[in-house]
């Protein structure tokens, strides 16, 4: 049926196709569906969003602050401070080892924009672009808002949920894709690939001519001294690779929305021109904020949260492996867990969609059925929460599985 915004009994307004093609976050529908049963009384624990639970680090709220008090509220240009971007090499330099200049990297208003920003500069009408399963929701409705067709690499759980060469090849000869993007480490699964799985990915997408958007927005959240490889450091790479990275997870600066886009100069200018048209500049504030981050060489203090993180990765992956009927895999970044929930849903006849409502309207625990990261039978819990929460949903999820 075509929506339409209805201002009186004779004018109706139709939407357009390219906002009726798209839908709302599935994640925030989530914690706001879990914020209304709170609301309400009930007793929900939270496990659906992607958010730390730590404060933005006070010396970076402080640059913040002061960015209000010495009047930098003002606009700047669109695709930010020039000292900003200067900033931004020198973190993607020495956190990263990537030379770029200021001329690969733009400013965004967080990821997200730096995902659409990029898809605006790249895909053109009807342009296929591969989405390797399980993916964050939010990419193929960038892909149509772009208007491009996105095309779902199956997920490969017995290949730690990272693609392979031979899909990617395979599905650019049946689908002839112009790029693909990637998300490592992955939101949901937590996979982190070695140097030879993303050079693999790399080699495919040059022989491919393919364009890669390298989602990295977890870059700095890995674990067990494993390394991030961005496709970017890989022979070859840099000249077809868009990242997308930021402080927003590493520091807790989701509400601040600020980001990076870096990549191949002429595509980034691009990008620049659609932000300039769309945004304008990303916010002032944050972005004195944001280089106070840039310029901690020594990275204590994510070091400090990652530790933090890690035990609660560790007290899952326990304690989800002891309920009769749920797997984890350990997952090696981000904070999420994906849990395979197949053998459950098979003896009770549902799927993850209809397990993870339940257990929110029974059990309380507000999770993300994994239909919505295009890996059915899994559901995702974010132990971006407490110590005390991660408890409680067990217990709770026990109780649930074993009902
Ligand atoms: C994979 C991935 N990319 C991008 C984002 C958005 O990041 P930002 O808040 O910086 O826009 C998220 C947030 O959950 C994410 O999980």
């Amino acid at each position: 049926m075509r929506r339409s915004c209805l201002l009186g009994p004779m004018v109706a307004i139709p939407i357009s196709s390219r906002a009726q093609a798209i839908t709302d976050s599935i994640t925030l529908a989530i914690s706001a569906r879990a914020s209304e049963m709170k609301a309400a009384g009930q007793d929900v624990i939270s496990l659906g969003a992607g958010e730390p639970d730590f404060s933005t680090p006070p010396d970076v709220a402080e640059a913040g602050i002061e960015a209000i008090r010495s009047g930098k509220t003002r606009y700047t240009p669109a695709r930010g401070l020039p000292e900003v971007r200067a900033a931004a090499v020198h973190w993607f330099k020495t956190q990263f080892g990537l030379e770029y200049s200021k001329e690969n990297i733009m400013t965004t208003a967080g990821a997200k924009p730096a995902l659409v920003m990029a898809m605006m500069a790249l895909v053109n009408k009807g342009d296929r672009v591969l989405l390797p399963a399980p993916y964050w929701p939010s990419y193929p409705e960038m892909v149509r808002l772009a208007d491009g067709e996105p095309i779902d690499l199956p997920a490969l759980p017995e290949n730690n949920f990272i693609c392979s060469a031979e899909q990617i090849d395979q599905a650019v000869a049946e689908h002839g894709a112009k790029g693909i993007v990637i998300n490592f480490p992955n939101n949901p699964s937590g996979a982190v690939p070695s140097r030879e799985e993303v050079a693999a990915i790399v080699d495919s997408a040059a022989r491919n001519n393919l364009w890669i958007i390298s989602d990295e927005i977890y870059a700095q959240l890995i674990y067990d001294g494993l390394e991030h490889v961005s496709p970017a450091s890989i022979p070859g790479g840099q000249e077809r690779v868009l990242i997308v990275n930021g402080a927003t997870k590493s520091h807790s600066m989701t509400g601040w929305r600020v980001g990076f886009l870096a990549g191949p100069e002429e595509i980034v200018d691009a990008a620049g021109r659609i932000q300039s048209q769309a945004i304008g500049n990303p916010c002032t504030i944050s972005q004195n904020a944001v280089m106070k981050v840039c310029y901690q060489d020594d990275p204590a203090e994510v070091r400090r949260r990652l530790k933090s993180f890690d035990e609660r990765r560790q007290y899952l992956m326990r304690t989800i492996n002891e309920i009769d009927g749920l797997s984890l895999n350990l997952p090696k970044g981000a904070f999420y867990a994906l849990v395979d929930v197949r053998k459950i849903c098979q003896q009770r006849g549902i799927d993850d969609v209809a397990f993870a409502e339940k257990l929110l309207v029974d059990g309380l625990v507000a999770t993300v059925p994994g239909s919505a990261f295009a890996i059915p039978g899994f559901i995702r819990l974010s132990y971006a929460a407490s110590m005390q929460d991660l408890e409680g949903a067990i217990e709770r999820i026990d109780r649930f599985v074993q009902a």
